[in-house]
């Protein structure tokens, strides 16, 4: 029997899931790790913990497995995206990598904004500078750390590091890439036009790669520490949403994927390099060749009812919560969530963005509490999803989700009523991981990525949209005029 493997080194732990030639998991290992926030808004990681892990991570899979690293014929990466690893001539790390959820960057931002041009920066990248990007961190470091900034000779993003590590080359995905925000959106590469004008040397980024391409093979070194054998092909991958778009299925136009994870992700494939006119959901190359992606970000999703439970239930299991909830009618008797708890990206770029509940009265307890925050983060959602729209994702057939937080019922009911879809869950469930799995199957040739989608994947269930939609969408209105409204709070709070 044959193997692939897909490695997803996330901001929590290096997962290692092995697939076998039916599409089964045949294994799954991971190792955890933390992060640090040294400073208010920074978020940091040292990585050598990412090596580490994924040598553990994988030796586990294949323990596991009870089966050889020979019988692997293929690997794929996956991982946090936008994170900024910096090293210097010889591969060393500079300083630890700067991660996606990091906020320390609104004045670079705005450096962006007003060296490239507010507009050009949209048309060149599909996407408004955004604190989390990669590009405005490599200028953070310019302006706050130039000494170390003189020592960079190579960027990479963290799966790409965890690449280096394992094949001795440096490169990068296209999906993943485009997250730096340095990319031509319509090349799906590096926009010579962007290094140029913000000064950025273009021999310090590496050659892309389309997400089933093979980018080197595993080093006799990389073998010794992992278990795989030396020689097997390691292919590009994908960012992790990208990744998870692939390993629920979603490659198609009109099938949107929903991750209901701490953040809350909806993704839609596209066939051309659409973006919203005002750069605010995101535009990047998909993991698959000749696709691209629209994908509007939520930052607290489930991590607000997780916030809910633990503050104002703690102890009450997520499904007592949710059979509490269900009794109380679509709008929470006029109880209204506003989900920022830790600032937003979709639709209101504002790491200062709090969450608030409106609408309190003596008469509201635990139970509408908790439907206010399901719907509340519905709502979000749903904003990015009309920006998508208006960004030509035309038709939205059916909505395939995945993440923790669609193991509730009453969720995915009140998804399907508030997106106006059905909301399907599938059979894989190992997400990004399972993604970097089949993209490196079809790297080497097992099949194309569609063709391995279609006889891996099925779905298990479909909730369709009920006879709250039309309620819901009269609060949706009313949810959309809380943000302008409590803005000036927001800034005033600081
Ligand atoms: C996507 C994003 C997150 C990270 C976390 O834009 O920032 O999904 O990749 O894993």
């Amino acid at each position: 029997m044959s193997y692939v493997l897909g490695i997803d080194t996330s901001t929590t732990a290096t997962k290692a899931v092995l697939v076998d030639g039916s599409g089964k998991v045949a294994a799954v290992a991971a190792e955890t790790y933390g992060y640090e926030t040294p400073q208010p808004l920074w978020s940091e990681q040292d990585p050598a913990q990412w090596l580490e892990a994924t040598g553990a991570a994988v030796r586990g899979a294949l323990e596991s497995a009870g089966i050889s690293g020979s019988a692997v014929e293929a690997v794929g990466l996956t991982g946090q995206m936008h994170g900024l690893v910096v090293l210097d001539a010889h591969g060393g790390v500079l300083r630890p990598a700067i991660l996606w959820n990091d906020q320390r960057t609104a004045a670079e931002c705005d450096e962006m904004r007003f060296t490239i041009g507010p507009d050009r920066l949209i048309q060149i990248t599909g996407n408004d500078a955004l604190t989390g990007f990669t590009a405005p961190k490599l200028l953070w470091l310019r302006n706050h750390e130039p000494g170390l900034f003189a020592s960079i000779r190579h960027v990479l993003l963290p799966k790409d590091y965890v690449r280096w590590w394992l094949t001795g080359e440096y490169a990068m995905d296209r999906a993943g890439g485009g997250g730096t925000q340095l990319f031509d959106l319509s090349n799906r590469t590096w926009s010579a036009e962007l290094l140029e004008s913000m000064n950025l040397p273009e021999e310090w980024f590496p050659p892309t790669f389309e997400g089933t391409s093979i980018t080197g093979t595993i080093t006799g070194d990389a073998a010794a520490a992992t278990g795989l054998a030396a020689g097997t092909p390691v292919v590009a991958g994908g960012g992790d949403q990208a990744a998870n778009a692939v390993g629920t299925g979603a490659l198609d136009p009109g099938v949107v994927t929903l991750s209901l994870g701490t953040s809350g992700v909806v993704f839609a494939a596209t066939e051309t390099p659409a973006y919203e006119p005002s750069g605010r959901v995101h535009a990047f190359p998909h993991a698959v060749p000749g696709r691209w992606h629209l994908m509007g970000v939520m930052l607290s999703a489930a991590g607000s009812l997780r916030w809910h439970r633990d503050t104002l239930a703690p102890g009450v299991s997520f499904a007592e919560l949710d059979r509490e909830a269900q009794d109380i009618a679509a709008g929470s008797d006029g109880l209204l969530f506003l989900p920022y708890l830790t600032g937003e990206r979709t639709p209101h770029p504002d790491p200062l963005a709090r969450a608030a509940f409106v609408g309190l009265t003596v008469r509201h307890g635990r139970p509408h509490m908790t439907r206010a925050v399901l719907e509340g983060v519905a709502f979000g959602l749903a904003d990015g999803l009309d920006l998508m729209r208006r960004a030509g994702v035309a038709e939205v057939d059916h909505i395939r989700a995945s993440g923790g937080g669609i193991n509730s019922p009453l969720w995915r009911q009140i998804l399907a009523d508030v997106l106006g879809a059905g909301i399907a869950t599938v059979n894989t469930t190992e997400g990004a991981a399972y993604g970097a799995a089949i993209l490196a199957a079809a790297g080497v040739d097992w099949a194309t990525v569609a063709e391995l989608c279609d006889q891996w994947i099925e779905t298990t269930s479909v909730t369709a949209p009920g006879p709250d939609l039309s309620r819901y969408r009269e609060l949706h209105a009313v949810y959309q005029g809380l943000y302008p409204a409590l803005r000036p709070t927001f800034t005033a709070l600081g």
